[in-house]
């Protein structure tokens, strides 16, 4: 049994040299933004009190935030790793334990913030074949940023997987509902996603990824109201000379309409849209790593972007191996 089961992904917290830049840049992704005790905040509509903070100083990336259920469930956790549950001093206030997980991420598990009621949303009106809910309406979209609604997941690059799924899962409960396979029998990562029994809950909340690089945030993925809304946002950011990183197109695992953009810092931001939902009663999946970096439709993955690809089978062998010669020198000596 892990210790809590958490209900969902709450913020991501970064340090950056100049928050006004920072501020212009959410601001064009579609964060309300405000300042407040010399912090950044960015905003969804969902009426949680931030999703996006930014902390004056040299740039990186600093911690994820997950919402536990209850402050009971805070305490059962603060108890499990031998800390105290300590007051949120922050816009909407509530308490948060603070751990440290085997990759040395900070992770904020925070419950009992002030929440404000969501603003409502617009009712779906997409014609298709099947179905033409939008009936003596033309569609009329204003230039805009995004609207984005919510914080939907992180994915954080590790070094040693089966460490951290262990440590994230035995505290969290998450369930994995993709496990990347480089080969057969070399795990790359796991989509994960929070046990909420029967509610359905998103494809992943935290992926974590066992591929060559340093540790750090891959990126950090907020759900805007629609495919129109995705695309104005693109034009947006476009439009505002933003660096785009990846997209428009539909991934496979998780199935989102996906966008992924740069920061002024070079942290890097999706937008998605219509992605899978599944319950604590849905099993597990194997995937190759093709599948991780293929699209149903769009953009191929910028690795591939300009150049002719290299066989998707190839990149999965050389990172396959990567990762066995890792394991291979890793091991201790009574191991190997
Ligand atoms: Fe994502």
């Amino acid at each position: 049994m892990p210790v809590i089961k958490v209900e969902d992904i709450a913020h991501v917290r970064f340090a950056a040299p100049d928050l006004s830049v920072m501020r212009g840049f959410l601001e064009d992704f579609g964060l309300a933004c405000f300042e407040e005790g010399g912090r950044l905040y960015g905003k969804a509509s969902d009426g949680r009190p931030f999703v996006h903070v930014t902390e004056p100083g040299e740039a990186r990336f600093l911690a994820v935030g997950l919402r536990a259920a209850s402050i009971a469930d805070l305490e059962r956790l603060a108890t499990h790793e031998g800390v105290a549950p300590e007051p949120l001093d922050e816009p909407g206030g509530g308490m948060v334990v603070r751990l440290t997980d085997p990759e040395g991420y900070l992770v904020e598990v925070v419950a009992g913030q002030e929440c404000q009621p969501p603003t409502p949303l617009p009712e779906p009106q997409f014609n298709c074949a099947a179905a033409k809910p939008r009936q003596r309406a033309p569609v009329r979209l204003e230039p805009a940023p995004a609207h984005i609604r919510r914080i939907g997941h992180a994915v954080l690059r590790v070094s040693d997987f089966r460490t951290s799924e262990r440590w994230w899962k035995d505290r969290f409960g998450l369930l994995t509902s993709d496990e990347v396979e480089a080969a057969e029998g070399v795990p790359l990562g796991a989509f994960m996603r929070c046990d909420r029994g029967d509610i359905p809950s998103d494809h992943h909340t935290i992926f974590l990824a066992q591929l060559p690089g340093k540790p750090g945030l891959l990126h950090a993925a907020f759900e805007v109201e629609s495919l129109d809304d995705l695309m104005l946002g693109h034009e947006h950011l476009k439009s505002r000379q933003r660096e785009a990183a990846w997209g428009v197109g539909r991934h496979i695992m998780g199935s989102q309409i996906f966008d992924y953009w740069k920061d002024p810092f070079g942290n890097e931001l999706e937008h998605w849209t219509d992605g899978d939902l599944f319950t604590a009663a849905d099993p597990p999946q194997k995937q190759t790593m093709q599948a991780l970096l293929a699209v149903q439709w769009g953009s191929p993955h910028p690795m591939f972007a300009g150049k002719m690809a290299p066989p998707p089978g190839l990149v999965a062998f050389v990172t396959a191996m990567l990762l066995r010669l890792k394991r291979l020198f890793s091991r201790t000596p009574k191991e190997a």
